[in-house]
């Protein structure tokens, strides 16, 4: 009897403490992708939910307030250049890689941030964004005393199993930057394995000597590599979920929570919502997302697309934010600089996604099953389209052969060979 009534008053007290524990949590999204950050701002938000506290190191700080949450705005540093529509090419990848270190040390040099680092303040957890700049921030769990956790946009990254303490085997775990799926022939192997190991030599090899530097001076340590420059880190979440994307083998350390970031959608602005309404024979949606130039889009691939639009009998909705060309509009298309995504591809009268194929489009379109015609650009846009295009819910066109967009878009739209089932994948 007496054990038992033990056993109650312990497991009140720790249904009282786990209840009022709220703990301290640091978030550093330092890219300026912003499409990262919307990944990783529902889970704030249910962090915030539960009675946590988030200070959160981004570019993109919430417009409205909430309480317990503070942001330290770095979006006044000199900013990443946007990615041009072309010349996205190994090399180009490659330097931008190898510049990172520098560029992101900037934000150490932030008057809150170093503030905040000299201030030796507590904090219980960091999340910081996994991703190329990841090594120079990693350190900074140590100076707050806190465990790290990485979370990756992506479906994985070249190094990620690395960190965990595990080898890439090239010749069946596809490089996120390689334009194969996992079932690669003989040869795309070989190009996987030299395309992993130019990334390899140029992150692991090539930044180590500014790595090193940077977490000398500012956190006084030494590093041997840059992957031991991120060997606290207890876990990291990665924007995959096998079913979806990738089954590869991985260590328990690594957790897939691809759809974390799909929440309930909500009715879309008046405006869109007359124009999809007036729409007899539905909507097509186009957008090249928040990373890729739309300024860079040259003027005869402008023409292809709404020369490809105004042959159609669908609306369209435009998501481009350039006043550069003077656009002869046709009547069916409208033209917004942002639209909301995720709760305009819910709407049954939503056909058919023009897109980049970036990652939080290409899982939101997933998750609201409709069919992708994929203008891959840069990074791991080529590689979800080839997951997409295997599955058979995406067709893929080059942006260099964009005046083959309308016959594309009439496959899609008039022969529909293929119809994705809906799939939700939010957790
Ligand atoms: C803010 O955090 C405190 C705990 O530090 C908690 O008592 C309070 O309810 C939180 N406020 C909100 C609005 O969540
Ligand atoms: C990892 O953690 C240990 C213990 O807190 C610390 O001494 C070391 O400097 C950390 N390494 C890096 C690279 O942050
Ligand atoms: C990969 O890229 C090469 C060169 O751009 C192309 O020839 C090949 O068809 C692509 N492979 C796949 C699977 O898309």
């Amino acid at each position: 009897m007496k054990s038992i009534s033990f056993a109650i008053v312990v497991f009140c007290a720790l249904t009282i403490a786990q209840q009022t524990r709220s703990s301290e949590i640091l978030v550093i999204f330092p890219t300026t992708a912003q499409s990262h950050y919307r990944v990783v701002r529902p889970l704030i938000h249910s962090l915030l939910d539960r009675g946590h506290k988030v200070l959160a190191i981004t570019n993109f700080p919430d417009a409205v307030e909430r309480a317990n949450l503070s942001h330290i705005d770095i979006s006044g540093l000199k900013p990443h250049s946007k990615f041009k529509t072309s010349n996205n090419g190994i090399i180009k990848s490659l330097k931008r890689v190898i510049g990172n270190a520098n560029t992101y040390a900037t934000i150490l040099n932030h008057p809150t941030v170093a503030k905040l680092l000299q201030s030796r303040q507590k904090f219980d957890l960091v999340i910081a964004e996994f991703f190329t700049p990841t090594p120079i921030f990693a350190p900074i769990a140590t100076v707050v005393d806190a465990p790290i956790v990485g979370f990756c946009p992506m479906i994985t990254f070249p190094w990620i199993n690395e960190v965990m303490g595990m080898e890439t085997t090239m010749s069946y775990m596809p490089s996120l930057l390689s334009n194969s799926t996992d079932r690669m022939s003989f040869f795309q192997r070989i190009y996987n394995t030299v395309k992993s190991l130019f990334i390899e030599i140029a992150f692991n090899w090539m930044n180590t000597p500014m790595v090193r530097q940077i977490n000398k001076n500012h956190y006084g340590i030494q590093t041997e590599s840059v992957i031991k420059t991120m060997a606290n880190l207890s876990m990291i979440m990665t924007n995959n979920y096998h079913s979806m994307f990738l089954p590869f083998p991985k260590l328990p350390g690594i957790v897939e929570v691809g759809g974390i970031h799909v929440v309930d959608e909500k009715p879309v602005p008046q405006d869109l919502n007359d124009f999809i309404n007036g729409a007899e024979h539905g909507v097509v949606l186009f957008s090249l997302g928040s990373v890729v130039s739309e300024a860079s889009l040259a003027a005869d691939k402008l023409n292809n697309i709404l020369d490809a639009f105004s042959k159609l009998k669908q609306r369209v909705i435009m998501k481009f934010d350039v006043e550069k060309y003077k656009i002869q509009l046709p009547v069916n298309v409208k033209v917004v600089k942002w639209f909301p995504q995720r709760d305009l591809l819910a709407l049954p009268k939503v056909l058919l996604f023009i897109s980049h194929a970036g990652m939080m489009s290409t899982i939101e379109t997933i998750h609201c099953g409709k069919p992708m015609v994929a203008i891959p650009i840069f990074g791991d846009q080529m590689f979800n389209t080839n997951l997409l295009v295997e599955k058979q819910v995406a067709v893929a066109i080059e942006y260099k052969h964009l005046e083959r967009l309308l016959g594309h878009l009439f496959v899609v739209l008039h022969f529909q060979l293929f119809v994705p089932v809906k799939t939700p994948i939010s957790l």
